[in-house]
């Protein structure tokens, strides 16, 4: 892959776009209208729009290293903020991914300078679920289920937020837990009982 290639391909995708609907870009810059707020992972394999099959002006969507939502990290906070208030989006996913890089290096002992404080966030999920975690003998079987815990936990941490939690009384919007599966490129529901997560908590995280 080189840059001229990404510009040609570009200038074809433009001229597809155009031969199908000529006003495909005067429309698209009218603005955008997504029902779905996507949080998903850096990496590279796991391209948010083309998994879903969604066209531009679909879906909002906020990636990082093992799709985490912190309460401290400005860029997400004003991701979720932005996209319930303003665009008034009527689902959040995160959407994990088994294989994860930033997974499998939290469960490593090794330090990894300025990325030990971000991948502190998945190590605190491995203490919160270390029981059934290391009941798991298989490595490989045991970073995928942390992944699939990890997308658990940082759906409960959008349910901290107060914008969520506002929306949520409004019946204005759900959560979803998703992983895709690297290996068959199948998007898996986690079907998360959030309701019976939600009752054991929210006493301690309600603030609306
Ligand atoms: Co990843």
């Amino acid at each position: 892959m080189n840059v001229e290639r990404i510009f040609k391909n570009n200038e074809k995708w433009v001229a597809d776009k155009l031969k199908i609907d000529k006003n495909y870009f005067s429309n698209l810059s009218k603005g955008q209208n997504p029902d779905f707020l996507y949080i998903g992972c850096s990496d590279s394999r796991v391209t948010a729009e083309e998994l879903m099959g969604v066209a531009p002006g679909e879906v909002f969507v906020h990636r990082n290293i093992a799709n985490m939502v912190q309460s401290t990290d400005l860029s997400a906070m004003s991701v979720i903020n932005y996209a319930i208030t303003q665009l008034n989006v009527k689902h959040i996913v995160v959407c994990g991914h088994y294989n994860c890089g930033g997974v499998r290096a939290a469960m490593q002992s090794a330090d990894l300078g300025i990325l030990n404080p971000w991948l502190r966030n998945i190590r605190d999920v491995y203490r919160l679920h270390q029981k059934e975690l290391d009941a798991i003998k298989n490595i490989e079987k045991r970073n995928n289920r942390l992944v699939e815990l990890n997308v658990q936990e940082q759906c409960i941490n959008i349910i901290k937020t107060a914008e969520v939690q506002k929306a949520h009384k409004e019946h204005r919007i759900t959560v979803h837990g998703w992983v895709f599966d690297v290996h068959t490129g199948k998007l898996i529901n986690l079907r998360i009982n959030f309701q019976k997560i939600l009752k054991d908590i929210m006493k301690i995280y309600h603030i609306t």
